[in-house]
């Protein structure tokens, strides 16, 4: 079965609340295995078929696990080449990282990714959610298109 792997940070709940709402979105889609996590080592990356980071903005810049996990990718050659990906997260006022995440997947590994990233400023209320929902729904389908 094709697989969502949904990654994510998150130091104060808000981007937690956006994955679990991106991964109830993207259930409804049939057909698809959907695995939420907060930690995920590089062959996790090469065994998914589509790559959600969740990554919320601090000074800036994207945390330092998921910059880390992407380095340690690429110094070990894993192939991205090809695999949906996608970026969302909670920020503040600025909110660069999953910008940044975006462009390290596309430029770096080749990777097939959703252009926009899904922001929400601080702790999602019931429309925000409902957006990552739609989110989660919008990759499952890429994915099973
Ligand atoms: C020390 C600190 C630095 C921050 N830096 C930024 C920033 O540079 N840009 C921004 O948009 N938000 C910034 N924020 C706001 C966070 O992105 C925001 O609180 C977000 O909801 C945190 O998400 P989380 O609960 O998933 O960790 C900062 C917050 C803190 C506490």
């Amino acid at each position: 079965m094709p697989k969502i792997l949904i990654l994510y940070y998150s130091r104060t709940g808000n981007t937690q609340k956006m994955a679990r709402a991106v991964a109830e979105g993207a259930i409804t889609i049939q057909g698809v295995d959907v695995d939420v996590k907060y930690y995920a080592t590089p062959s996790e990356l090469a065994g998914s078929d589509a790559i959600v980071v969740g990554i919320p903005t601090y000074h800036h810049d994207m945390t330092t696990d998921i910059k880390k996990l992407f380095e340690e990718a690429a110094v070990k050659k894993i192939n991205l080449k090809g695999k949906i990906g996608a970026a969302f997260g909670s920020y503040g006022w600025s909110g660069e990282a999953p910008r940044l995440i975006l462009e390290i997947m596309k430029n770096k590994f080749g990777m097939n990714i959703i252009e926009s990233p899904m922001l929400v400023k601080y702790s999602p209320n019931e429309s925000g959610l409902e957006k990552c929902r739609q989110f989660g729904k919008e990759v499952a389908e890429k994915l099973m298109a």
